[in-house]
């Protein structure tokens, strides 16, 4: 794909589809106008009505093409509340992956810079930053953020440093050299001992209010026979260190 997409929805099937493209379903064939908006409706071939719908963000969770594991969007509200991220901010992030944490940066007008090791995950997440329709707010760089670091340290600060790599505390080493004054870092890890690295790290670079947290979340269930929290499910997803540069 190479345009930003719509939703098409029936009932409990949604398709990621681009304008001007052709599309089998179980239900007909979705033939996409050129010119198809949001609030539209697309009769397949055998006479199926699909609402087309805006792509907003929890949608890219679920519909964009994944490589890297995605940040899940209970962790990406964390790291946007808790660093405040707004329009017109610079971000720096590591790495890539499917773009999600990106993307959501990308939607709320912040300019994000993002690096990619893996060349093949990062011509994955441009096409996903087109189709999420923010390619003009994230680029994504292929590269080693940590082999970067030097060349990032010359240019202008950044506002916000977003961290998803095992190697975050080499990065973490150098954030009062890429961050403004009161600049946020956040950090997210899957295991508790990347966590504790990256908590050294940011006490050792001299970071402020270093603050850790476990991501979990209990879903409710309510039934005729009671309420109580879902039993199944996951609960943990990772751990979130946040930071502020001096
Ligand atoms: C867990 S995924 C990131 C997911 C991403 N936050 C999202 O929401 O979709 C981690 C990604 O970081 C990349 N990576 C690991 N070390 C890196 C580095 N030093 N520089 C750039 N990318 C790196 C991996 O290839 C992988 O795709």
């Amino acid at each position: 794909m190479t345009d930003a997409a719509y939703l098409l929805v029936h009932g409990n099937r949604e398709y990621l589809l681009e304008p001007g493209t052709e599309f089998g379903t179980d239900l007909g064939v979705l033939d996409i106008p050129e010119d198809v908006a949001a609030g539209d409706s697309v009769e397949t071939h055998l006479g199926t009505v699909f609402e087309v719908r805006e792509l907003r963000g929890p949608d890219l969770f679920d519909h964009l093409e994944r490589t890297g594991a995605p940040m899940m969007p209970r962790d990406i509200g964390l790291v946007m509340g808790l660093t405040g991220v707004s329009a017109g901010d610079r971000v720096l992030d590591a790495g890539t992956g499917t773009g999600i944490l990106s993307a959501h940066l990308g939607r709320v007008g912040a300019d994000v810079t993002t690096y990619e090791i893996d060349a093949e995950f990062a011509a994955v997440a441009r096409e996903n930053m087109t189709v999420a329709g923010v390619d003009e707010h994230v680029e994504v760089r292929t590269g080693d953020l940590t082999e970067e670091l030097d060349t990032l340290a010359e240019s202008d600060p950044f506002d916000v440093l977003t961290l998803d790599t095992g190697d975050a505390p080499a990065v973490v080493e150098r954030a009062t050299d890429l961050l403004v004054s009161g600049g946020h870092l956040a950090v997210y890890s899957p295991f508790v001992e990347g966590t504790r690295e990256v908590v050294l790290a940011a006490r050792e670079a001299g970071l402020t209010e270093v603050e850790t947290l476990e991501t979990i979340q209990r879903e409710m269930d309510f039934s005729d026979r009671g309420s109580r929290p879902s039993t199944g499910g996951v609960g943990h997803t990772g751990y979130l260190v946040i930071a502020r540069a001096p």
